[in-house]
């Protein structure tokens, strides 16, 4: 059994999804252990809860973007004390950094609205229609210093229509994401995707 920790920073779709797929028995060998939330009030921290999953809000104050210092430290904790194997980064707003990078080398994905390298970072969609992209999709990777430059694990594709808006092409994209996420957790907990060792 892999035991997971999922962070959010808001709605929290893709962490349902997930939770989904686990507890109607499409994804087994994976337990989700604690969902991490940047935010208070971050919508998915109720949907978590529904689920019977831990939840914990974590105050990474003075800091806007990144998760470092104080609140670095009680993550680092926190996964420890709950025996994390993998971080799964789903809607989560802040680029992780050294320490917690170092401490779970290969061992922190995200999911990506985009078929990375292109349209890294906000508003991926938006990036993709300013574009005239005929097709974007979504990403799965692991977290490295950059943003949204880890190695690549798996991308699905999604046609961009002449007629799409923002809202449109995100919706499309959210599906795809949906499927994606847990698809790839399937697989590492089967062994086919190689994460790194846990310490
Ligand atoms: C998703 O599009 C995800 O790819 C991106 O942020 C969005 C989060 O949505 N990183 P949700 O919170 O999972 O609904």
């Amino acid at each position: 059994m892999l035991n997971i920790a999922i962070f959010i920073s808001g709605r929290g779709s893709n962490m349902e999804a997930l939770l989904k797929a686990i507890s109607d028995g499409r994804l087994s060998g994976i337990t989700p252990k604690i969902v991490i939330s940047d935010k208070k009030d971050a919508e998915g921290l109720s949907i978590a809860e529904s689920f019977g999953v831990k939840t914990k809000f974590i105050d990474c104050t003075p800091y806007k973007t990144k998760l470092v210092g104080q609140a670095e430290k009680e993550v680092i904790s926190l996964l420890k004390e709950n025996n994390i194997d993998l971080l799964c980064l789903a809607g989560f707003l802040r680029m992780i950094k050294e320490n917690l990078l170092k401490e779970y080398k290969n061992r922190i994905i995200n999911i990506h609205p985009s078929l990375l390298p292109k349209y890294p970072g906000l508003c991926a969609q938006a990036q993709a229609l300013e574009d005239k992209a005929s097709v974007s999709g979504c990403t799965v990777h692991f977290v490295d210093e950059g943003m949204d430059t880890g190695n690549i694990i798996r991308q699905t594709e999604v046609e961009v229509r002449k007629t799409d808006t923002v809202q449109t092409l995100s919706s499309r994209i959210l599906k795809a994401e949906h499927e994606t996420y847990w698809r790839v957790l399937s697989d590492i907990a089967l062994g086919k995707i190689k994460i790194g060792q846990s310490k």
